[in-house]
């Protein structure tokens, strides 16, 4: 497997909404991020991720993005932006931007010009379709919600918007419009970043005959996803930006892809596919949802965890490279999800964050995940800032759907919870601003925030500082081969990772029982060492069969 800096690297994802505020607006800003860049040095990550910065008027955070080549005023100066940038490089980290292109804003310049008439210059870069019997053009549901199509009386024609009705999609159909995007990411290599992270690239092209979904359930609208999931010239698009724009840079990519399976995944990121380094898939995220979706939720088992991770890690080896992330500004904090947030907080947080850092591929942390920041209840529907929940939570509420479940699944699904502003330290607002902040914070800062992790040796942070440097240190982290043990175990999630003379064996135990441990008989070794364990333990042998506390998670290195 070719050696790749990417492949070494780790990823810190900053949502610079709920980061740092540094001039008392209540939000965070780029000078916040400045701010904090030493900290994310002491951590050790490599590359930071930070979602859209561009000028926006904030229907979706900035994914509905007005100028692509303009800093949003709240966030702060393209001057800000390129010292973020600067300070990020002196300290030898790496910069990679959100690349949104699915859709703009509908305040745009160019959807602006499209709309004003049928033959405008840039009607072409939005998709048109007139009505359907006095209806939309198609039955298809946006991801927020209702019609995926907006009537604009002016035409009387509908534009499709995969999301919101502010957020229309571009016509990837049209050259013009795909000139128009590679010139804007060159633009942005040129002044120095570090690659993309590309919101839901593989939507971009759409099945031009826009048929009618197959009808479930009793929704207005269906999910149309067969004709623009992965659609027609997807492939087509993403090797002529990579011929265009990606391969002449040293750069990243990685690209979030909805409803991908493996097999398709290896389509968008092998080597000689030339197009993009990696994907984030929506597998590991859909476990603990019923069919109804996400906001669908039943009981999880390990076994469907794992098979999903394992599956990932199979079907990439040796054909792609992994992604891996627990959780990210659109998921649920991880450790209330996967793990325990009350009694077991530290040691879940530890042992996800084991998972993460020892699995083939490139791991993602999520601002907040390295001091085990937790899932919000907000008392009501009002503090709540998310376009998807509220929609859900009006539609639903619209159709007979109790108060009290709804807001029991927006506990547990809502993006909010983690967009709750950045805990860095037990005052006011937990530091993160000197106003009043944009969404309220979560009440457990004086307990859980930066400040008390740097002054407490066993804190999840110094944890997650150590697995960093582990990766560096021992290159069958990165490179080495996966293999699963204890396959229907539904307590412990364990496997190891082979290179050369070198074996990795990772024991997890995801219960808040005690669970016993065995290695497998045919795995002969000469010597063992404890690389990292999350409790003190007495006997750090891994020859006799062992029990884990609960959550217990242990890596041991093994010469073969
Ligand atoms: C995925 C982004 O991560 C999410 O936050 C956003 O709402 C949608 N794409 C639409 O851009």
């Amino acid at each position: 497997m070719k050696k790749q800096w990417w492949k070494e690297s780790v990823v810190y994802q900053i949502y610079p909404r709920s980061f740092m505020d540094s001039n008392g607006d209540g939000i965070g800003d780029l000078q916040g991020i400045i701010s904090k860049l030493d900290y994310l040095k002491k951590l050790g990550v490599d590359v930071v991720w930070l979602c859209p910065v561009y000028d926006s008027p904030n229907d979706d955070n900035g994914y509905d993005i007005r100028h692509y080549q303009q800093i949003m005023d709240e966030f702060g100066t393209m001057a800000d932006w390129e010292e973020l940038l600067e300070g990020l490089h002196e300290r030898g980290m790496k910069l990679i931007m959100d690349l949104v292109v699915n859709h703009t804003s509908d305040e745009h310049a160019w959807f602006v010009e499209a709309q004003k008439s049928m033959d405008n210059g840039y009607r072409d870069y939005y998709i048109w379709r007139p009505g359907k019997n006095g209806e939309e053009p198609s039955n298809w549901m946006s991801y927020f919600r209702g019609s995926a199509w907006q009537h604009q009386p002016e035409t009387d024609e509908y534009y499709l918007h995969l999301f919101s009705k502010k957020q229309p999609d571009l016509n990837w159909e049209n050259e013009r419009v795909r000139k128009e995007v590679y010139q804007m990411m060159t633009w942005w290599l040129d002044k120095g970043i570090d690659g993309f992270r590309m919101d839901v690239i593989n939507l971009i092209s759409k099945d031009q005959r826009f048929p009618d979904a197959e009808e479930t359930g009793d929704s207005l609208y269906h999910w149309g996803g067969k004709y623009f999931v992965n659609g027609p010239k997807v492939h087509e698009y993403l090797q002529e930006m990579n011929r265009e724009v990606l391969s002449k840079y040293d750069i990243m990519t990685v690209g979030e892809c909805l409803d991908v399976s493996p097999e398709e995944a290896v389509n968008y990121v092998a080597e000689d596919r030339n197009e993009l380094n990696m994907v984030f898939h929506f597998e590991l995220m859909n476990v603990g949802s019923g069919p109804l979706g996400k906001w669908d939720i039943i009981p999880w088992k390990l076994t469907d965890f794992k098979r999903v991770m394992h599956k990932w890690q199979q079907t990439l080896k040796d054909r792609g490279w992994n992604s891996l992330y627990l959780n990210n500004h659109d998921q649920p904090r991880m450790v209330s999800r996967f793990g325990n947030d009350d009694r077991y907080r530290i040691e879940s947080a530890k042992l996800l964050g084991t998972l993460l850092h020892t699995l083939k591929g490139t791991p993602y942390i999520y601002q907040g995940e390295e001091i085990g920041m937790t899932n919000v209840n907000f008392a009501s529907i009002e503090d709540y800032r998310d376009i998807e929940t509220l929609n859900m939570f009006h539609e639903y509420t619209q159709s007979g759907h109790q108060h009290d479940l709804l807001m029991q699944s927006i506990y547990e699904r809502s993006r909010d919870n983690a967009r709750t502003p950045m805990h860095w330290n037990q005052r006011e607002h937990a530091g993160f601003t000197t106003g009043t902040p944009w969404i309220q914070l979560n009440p457990n800062y004086t307990a859980i925030n930066v400040e008390e992790a740097l002054s407490d040796p066993n804190s999840v942070f110094y944890y997650y500082q150590k697995l960093i440097q582990l990766r560096k240190e021992h290159p069958i982290i990165v490179y080495g081969d996966y293999e699963l043990l204890h396959e229907e175990d539904e307590q412990i999630y364990a496997y190891t990772r082979s290179l050369e003379q070198e074996m990795l064996i990772v024991v997890l135990n995801f219960s808040e029982q005690e669970a016993e441990f065995m290695l497998n008989e045919n795995i002969k070794y000469s010597d063992s060492q404890l690389l990292i364990h999350n409790y003190e333990i007495q006997d750090k042998g891994i020859s006799k069969p062992f029990t884990l506390k609960p959550f217990e998670a242990r890596v041991y290195k093994l010469l073969t």
